[in-house]
């Protein structure tokens, strides 16, 4: 089977499982609540480990939810079109909800409302290292004939949900709004306790220690990949074939290293440092 495409708003998605009714009607006319919660991210970013994270905080570290239910049925995906949307629908509040969109084309009903927004960034390299494994085992991303033309792809945003640093220069102008977290797949990676402590912050979820410890256990690698309701093995095979290749692939920093060649590296900084340079704000991953 063919990965196709379709343009909305200049962006790419990919038609399998979205559709731009469903875009259009999100954009204009669904209704954001102000006890939603949101956790937005550009795709390969840690998505799957922030649903885990979520799932454990709501229910005070206690795993039954996370071991006996998939984690698109605890924390939906709102963008996708289809069993999606019954998802969406049937969600109770207060709603966990997740999203690639980019902030222009968001729920327009957002600014008028109180709900928190959690978005999830890492280092664009290793993005880019993990999407192409990626899009050798799913119909959601085209595969490339070589790398090098896949990161020439994504550094164009010829992927699906566009460009990585629009979508991330987008979302942080909501940096200053406190309903606004801004975490890294890094922070995760290099404090998982501590971020999980000020994720619960910003929920105003009081957690006991023992809580948290349960929630760092439960959301680790580990765990998450041998939990076949959050490493994803339950999506059908005609989205992610996960029979021949794990969604939870290596769950690293720095990855980009075993793939990059110093021309690459080189090429990357210099488009990097092109495309942030208005933005002032210092990240994780550029030290
Ligand atoms: P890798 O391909 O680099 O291993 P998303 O959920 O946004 O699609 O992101 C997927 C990436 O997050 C994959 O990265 C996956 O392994 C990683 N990931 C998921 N859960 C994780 C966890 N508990 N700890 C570390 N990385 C995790």
């Amino acid at each position: 089977m063919d990965t196709d495409y379709f343009q909305h708003e200049g962006i790419s998605f990919a038609s399998l499982m979205y559709s731009p009714e469903r875009l259009q009607y999100l954009e204009k006319d669904f209704h954001v609540r102000d006890d939603d919660v949101y956790i937005v991210s550009y795709p390969k970013s840690g998505t799957t480990w922030m649903m885990e994270i979520l799932s454990l905080i709501c229910k005070n570290g206690d795993f039954a939810w996370c071991r006996e239910v998939p984690n698109f049925m605890r924390i939906p995906w709102l963008d996708v079109s289809g069993i999606g949307e019954k998802l969406v629908d049937e969600c109770q509040s207060p709603r966990f909800l997740a999203s690639h969109l980019p902030i222009q084309c968001f729920p327009k009903s957002l600014s008028s409302s109180k709900a928190k927004i959690i978005y999830i960034a890492r280092s664009p390299k290793d993005v880019l290292v993990s999407l192409y494994h990626f899009a050798n085992m799913s119909y959601l991303v085209k595969k490339s004939n070589s790398f090098d033309e896949f990161m020439k792809d994504f550094l164009q945003g010829s992927v699906p949900f566009g460009s990585w640093f629009d979508h991330i220069k987008g979302w942080m102008q909501m940096k200053d709004n406190k309903n606004f977290l801004f975490v890294t797949y890094e922070d995760l990676s290099q404090d998982h306790r501590g971020t999980i402590k000020k994720i619960c912050t910003f929920l105003e979820k009081e957690l006991e220690e023992q809580a948290i410890d349960l929630v760092v256990e439960h959301s680790s690698f580990s765990s998450m990949k041998n939990n076949s309701m959050s490493n994803n093995s339950l999506v059908p095979d005609y989205v992610i074939d996960t029979k021949n290749n794990n969604f939870m692939r290596k769950g690293i920093i720095g990855d980009w290293k075993n793939h990059f060649t110093q021309k690459q590296k080189e090429y990357m900084d210099k488009i990097y440092q092109q495309k942030m340079k208005d933005l002032d704000v210092k990240f994780s991953w550029d030290e």
